[in-house]
């Protein structure tokens, strides 16, 4: 039998324990969450990302800022807000406007209040196995795996998708975990071949049901990453119906990887608290 991993009930207990850990450590974490522009899906993650940051008692704020804004004004804020000591964690939602820099924003963030884990510094320091703040998709990610699995030692992680905020890093957890890992992308030669060798499979690409049956090891375990939008409904970037019945477990769009995403979120930003504590 395949076990469907329920993201959003793990993510829950995530968000309950990040309560507890508040109230526990006397901190008030505080999160600004940066909006530019009125782009309609990012406004929606916006608004769940404040919702919930208030539902375990985190100081949120949403700082909306007017699509033309120059960079250099862009800039002026994220410096003011590094130097707020009541603010905790940045988040500048992506994408920004075209005419802004987006790494240029993203690395004046203070490294230590940098929630999402973008800044160049902790790119690195992820890299190198120094501690920091870790993007929250793959973090959801590996906690999802490891709940699962325990020990993740040994086994064949392939990781279709190369992007900073996902595939990269989800590589580099999957290497900090003992697995042998393979990072696949849209050069990659033979995919369907080079993923059915998985043990853990994540897709991380952006193409709705692009992963087939065929793609898949029997007993593998698949981590879908897609949120793709196909006649209204929500898909991921694997084909569930026909990949499910060859897995040992793999998570549904929705409600798989989804909600770990914001859970880790809140655990960043009381993680960035306890730091900037120290
Ligand atoms: N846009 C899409 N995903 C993300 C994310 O994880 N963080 C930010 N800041 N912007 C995004």
């Amino acid at each position: 039998m395949t076990k469907i991993i329920n993201g959003k009930e793990f993510a829950a207990k995530l968000r309950a324990l990040t309560l507890k850990e508040i109230e526990v450590s006397g901190l008030k974490p505080g999160l600004a969450v940066v909006l530019v522009g009125n782009d309609p899906a990012s406004e929606v993650y916006v608004r769940n990302k404040d919702a919930a940051a208030r539902e375990v008692g985190i100081a949120a704020e949403t700082i909306k800022l007017a699509a033309d804004i120059s960079q250099a004004e862009l800039l002026a804020k994220i410096a003011e807000l590094n130097k707020d000591k009541k603010i905790h964690g940045i988040l500048v939602q992506l994408p920004l406007p075209k005419h802004i820099d987006e790494k240029a924003v993203i690395n004046a963030i203070d490294p230590d209040k940098d929630v999402d884990g973008f800044h160049v510094i902790n790119a690195g320091r992820a890299f190198t196995g120094q501690a920091g703040l870790v993007p929250c998709t793959p973090l959801g990610c590996i906690l999802l795996l490891k709940d699962l699995l325990g020990d993740l030692s040994g086994m064949n992680a392939v990781v279709i998708g190369r992007s900073n905020i996902v595939g990269k890093p989800m590589a580099n957890l999957l290497l900090a975990e003992n697995c042998t890992v393979t990072i696949a992308h849209s050069k990659t030669r033979d995919l369907p071949g080079v993923c059915a060798q998985a043990d853990i499979l994540v897709a991380a690409v952006g193409r709705p049901k692009m992963v087939k049956a065929n793609w898949v090891k029997e007993g593998a375990v698949v981590i879908d990453v897609g949120i793709n939008r196909v006649d209204g409904k929500l898909c991921g970037d694997v084909d569930f119906d026909e990949v499910a019945p060859k897995c040992r477990a793999i998570t549904p769009v929705p409600g798989g990887v989804g909600p770990m995403t914001i859970a880790c979120l809140l655990k960043n930003t009381l993680d960035a608290a306890r730091r900037l504590r120290k």
